[in-house]
């Protein structure tokens, strides 16, 4: 394995660096997402270093330098794809732990393939960190690092994230390598969740499968013999993760950004209502159950084609995994259908783009859509719900927020629903379309508020102050 030339006191880990690039011949973009936003202050002020996978298989690459931050390649074989990404990690992990809307698949295979590649990530980051250093390993690929970096490294702090949700302790309990993977997390110093509700969940997996004894956010550890034995203290507890949210901010109050945001409504056709969804195309998030409300909401009359124009952006996700390219047929099939049956020549219900958009694109359609749908059936968080309203520096719109994510916990004056109850979901677009103005922008004042205050820079602060706060 190759090793970064310096070693770092503060070192990331992440299934996937925080750049990519399609191939070989592109240059590196640098990933959008609001985790590289978050750390890579950290990092450049630190000199940190961060391990990923490049996001191609089969590619050896050096560490190499972004802005500051040394970038620590780890390499997945074809198999490892196959096995570790798509398999245990995208058809085991994921959908048990969003409680199993998608039926998880067990096999020893996979597994062997999860635990290869942990120790892969494991000895990368052990490597790459300086002694005494803080490695913050991140998300379900990697439950298994923060132990077997505790054995490789004894010196080092571990901090782990878990980005999605912790299901309950009967579902988390299917899984067949469940006091493994408790285990593997329990090797963290400080192990993060988005819902106070997760990190419940988890303590309570650690009672019922280790007999571990778990006190309000802390567990009692024993430490093995060859690691000095007695007992250690782990945290448990919620840090609900956030959004640039100043960024967001700047990127709406820019005159382009206003004008593209009314040449989209033109573009619609100047309905009176743009209704707006935007999810990786994940059978978490709702989709049909969004299309199925609206489409009935057109076919009995509520709403008219004339008047209200829905545009669902679905980024392309996972395509090689068998449940994600059902979705998209159902999806696909679906939009069509609910389009062929209530398009005018000139009106359609549904703009559907399977894409994905730059930042600027994406706050100038948040600026044009008057309502917000997030209607995941279970989401960690949901990031787009917090990144609607910080981008409606006009303090209108309304966000219609699915009960079953994150976000709901902190977003109390969004109209919350059940998107399995479509009778409530249809009642929910309709009140949010009739919203008066005033209460918009009574609402959309808290929401504002909530994630100023909390963006993504206090979410990163809170959980590395509860890190250093550990003795070794
Ligand atoms: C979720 C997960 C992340 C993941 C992202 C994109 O947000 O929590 O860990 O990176 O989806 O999925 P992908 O499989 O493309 O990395």
């Amino acid at each position: 394995m190759r090793t970064p030339t310096t070693e770092a006191d503060f070192v990331v880990v992440s299934n996937r660096l925080p750049v990519d690039r399609s191939s070989e011949d592109e240059p590196w973009r640098r990933s959008p997402g609001g985790l590289v936003a978050a750390l890579e202050p950290v990092l450049q002020s630190t000199g940190g270093a961060w391990v990923g996978w490049p996001g191609q298989p089969d590619v050896e690459i050096d560490p190499f330098a972004v802005d500051g931050m040394d970038l620590v390649p780890v390499s997945l074989s074809t198999d490892d794809v196959e096995l570790f990404y798509e398999g245990f990690s995208n058809d085991t992990i994921w959908p048990l732990y969003h409680d199993v809307i998608s039926p998880p698949a067990y096999h020893r295979e996979w597994w062997d393939a999860y635990v290869r590649v942990n120790e892969r990530f494991a000895s990368a980051a052990a490597a790459a960190a300086a002694p005494a250093a803080t490695v913050w390993v991140h998300d379900y690929q990697l439950q298994l690092v923060p132990r077997m970096l505790r054995e490789l490294r004894p010196d080092v702090v571990i901090g782990y994230f878990h980005h999605i949700p912790f299901p309950a302790y009967g579902i988390y309990s299917q899984l067949p390598w469940r006091k493994q993977v408790l285990e593997g997390l329990l090797g963290a110093d400080v192990i993060g969740f988005q819902r106070v509700a997760d990190a419940g969940n988890f303590a309570r997996a650690v009672r019922r499968q280790l007999g571990f004894e778990t006190k309000a956010g802390s567990i009692r550890v024993p430490v093995p013999d060859e690691l000095g034995g007695g007992v250690r203290t782990a945290i448990a507890k919620a840090y609900p993760i956030s959004i640039d949210t100043a960024a967001y901010d700047e990127i709406a109050r820019r005159p382009e950004v206003q004008t593209r945001a009314r040449e989209i409504r033109e573009g619609l056709g100047d309905p009176a209502v743009v209704l707006f969804g935007v999810d990786r195309l994940d059978y978490t998030k709702g989709i049909g159950h969004r299309l199925k409300a609206y489409g009935e909401l057109l076919a009995e009359n509520r709403l008219d084609v004339a008047d209200v124009t829905l545009v669902q952006v679905a980024s392309p996700s996972r395509e090689r995994v068998a449940a994600y390219m059902q979705l998209r047929d159902e999806i696909e099939l679906t939009v069509g259908r609910i389009n062929g049956d209530q398009d005018t020549v000139g009106h359609t219900a549904i703009r559907y783009l399977h894409q994905a958009y730059p930042r600027e694109e994406m706050v100038a359609l948040y600026l044009a859509a008057d309502v917000m749908l997030v209607t995941a059936l279970r989401d960690g968080m949901n990031l787009v719900a917090k990144e609607y309203v910080a981008s409606r520096i006009d303090g209108r719109g309304v966000l219609v927020l699915s009960e079953f994510t994150g976000a709901a916990d902190e977003m109390p004056q969004a109209i919350r629903v059940n998107p399995h109850d479509i009778e409530g979901l249809k009642d929910a677009i309709v009140t949010a379309i009739d919203m008066p103005l005033a209460e918009q922008r009574r609402r959309m004042r808290a929401l504002r508020r909530r994630v100023r205050d909390h963006d993504v820079a206090h979410w990163s602060r809170t959980f590395l102050d509860d890190l250093r706060g550990v003795s070794r």
